[in-house]
């Protein structure tokens, strides 16, 4: 059977890209679109899960990195630069040493999960944690793409919207059309903003018969699209999305406007609680992020703005094994640790609770 080629051969006739466009791909995008049981009953609504943590770095990054890359490299770039949360970093890591180029990533110090800086180190990027948090890594690296030969792949770059927005070409071509909404987590706002602009470019092709209604989600503190205003000092457990300035805000508004579109904060107990309904409910493991889609769609459902039968997508953005820590412990906060036993069967059957078949 054929194996999936990536975004950039899979699409290449709906992308900004020729003949001179050197593809660097790690067969990225062509993720699962998988129907969650779980949540359908219990909101009423068919839900399905974009599971994007299945990309090659584990997160939809991948989708505008393949893109940003390949476009840097055919406009003979050396080094790219970052600014990242962890998942971009992780990405340009990978796509750059791909390419056979550098990549230097800002970091707030101390605020990345552990994988997402593990894979930076592992691919060798130049890592360089920032004495402040995203917004300030984001403003250096802007200033240094403006003055030094290094090219920005953050999502100011339009190629990486590009690259993002071919998800929804995949979810409509399992659906059959667009979902009645579409419901993501928000940090720049860049995805929210790749969604959109995919689902509109299908609809003007006259291959789905409606635009999904928008719904982004934003950490409780962290939530400057819900507030209307920068946010100087962003907090939530949701690392990825500790953002207080979105670089997407203009775009995202556009967004919203055109699709009868939500914005909604979630605090970072709700967020715990869907990342545990979604890894113990439906099986699929998420970074704490990502669950805020879920949380999203319990809030707005129990808010009786999903109607019954509407057919919802929720895009889960980043694996669960990058920040794997949130699994360990309970709803009431206490350690999660597996019995010990001595290497006995009998033992072990005792333990589970199993007894001997006649
Ligand atoms: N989910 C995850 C797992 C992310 O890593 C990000 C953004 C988002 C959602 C939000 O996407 O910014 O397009 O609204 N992470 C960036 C990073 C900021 O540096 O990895 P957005």
């Amino acid at each position: 059977s054929k194996q999936w080629r990536g975004l950039l051969h899979e699409y290449a006739d709906r992308l900004n890209i020729s003949a001179a466009t050197p593809i660097i791909t790690l067969g990225e995008g062509g993720t699962p679109l998988i129907p969650a049981r779980y949540l359908s009953e219990r909101t009423g609504a068919d839900v399905y899960v974009k599971y994007e943590g299945m990309n090659p770095t584990g997160s939809f990054k991948d989708r505008g990195m393949t893109m940003a890359i390949s476009k840097a490299v055919e406009h003979g770039a050396k080094a790219v630069i970052c600014a990242s949360t962890g998942n971009t970093s992780a990405s340009a890591a990978a796509y750059a040493t791909h390419a056979d180029i550098t990549a230097a990533v800002l970091v707030p110090e101390g605020k990345i999960a552990l994988g997402k800086l593990s894979q930076a180190i592992a691919h060798k990027a130049e890592i360089i944690q920032i004495e402040g948090n995203f917004d300030d890594c984001l403003e250096i690296a802007r200033e240094l793409a403006t003055g030094y030969p290094v090219h920005l792949v953050n999502s100011v770059n339009p190629d990486r919207i590009e690259g993002q927005k071919t998800a929804s070409y995949e979810v409509v071509e399992v659906l059959g059309d667009a979902p009645d909404f579409h419901l993501l987590p928000v940090g720049n706002a860049g995805n929210y903003t790749a969604y959109h602009r995919g689902y509109r470019e299908e609809l003007e092709r006259g291959v789905t018969t409606k635009l999904p209604r928008m719904f982004g989600f934003q950490a409780a503190g962290s939530a400057p699209l819900v507030t209307g205003s920068v946010v100087k000092k962003p907090e939530t457990i949701a690392s990825a999305i500790r953002i207080g300035n979105p670089a997407s805000w203009e775009l995202a508004l556009h967004a919203h406007a055109d699709s009868q579109g939500y914005f909604g904060a979630i605090d970072d107990a709700h967020i715990l609680e869907a990342h545990r309904l979604l890894s113990q409910e439906v099986g699929i493991f998420v970074e704490p992020a990502s669950a805020i889609s879920v949380a999203g769609l319990l809030e707005r459902s129990e808010a009786g703005v999903i109607p019954r039968g509407a057919t919802v997508v929720l895009t889960v953005t980043g694996h669960g094994l990058k920040d794997p820590q949130w699994a360990l412990k309970r709803a009431d906060g206490s350690e999660v640790s597996p019995t010990v036993v001595p290497a006995d069967t009998a033992g072990v059957a005792e333990v589970l609770g199993l007894t001997r078949e006649a």
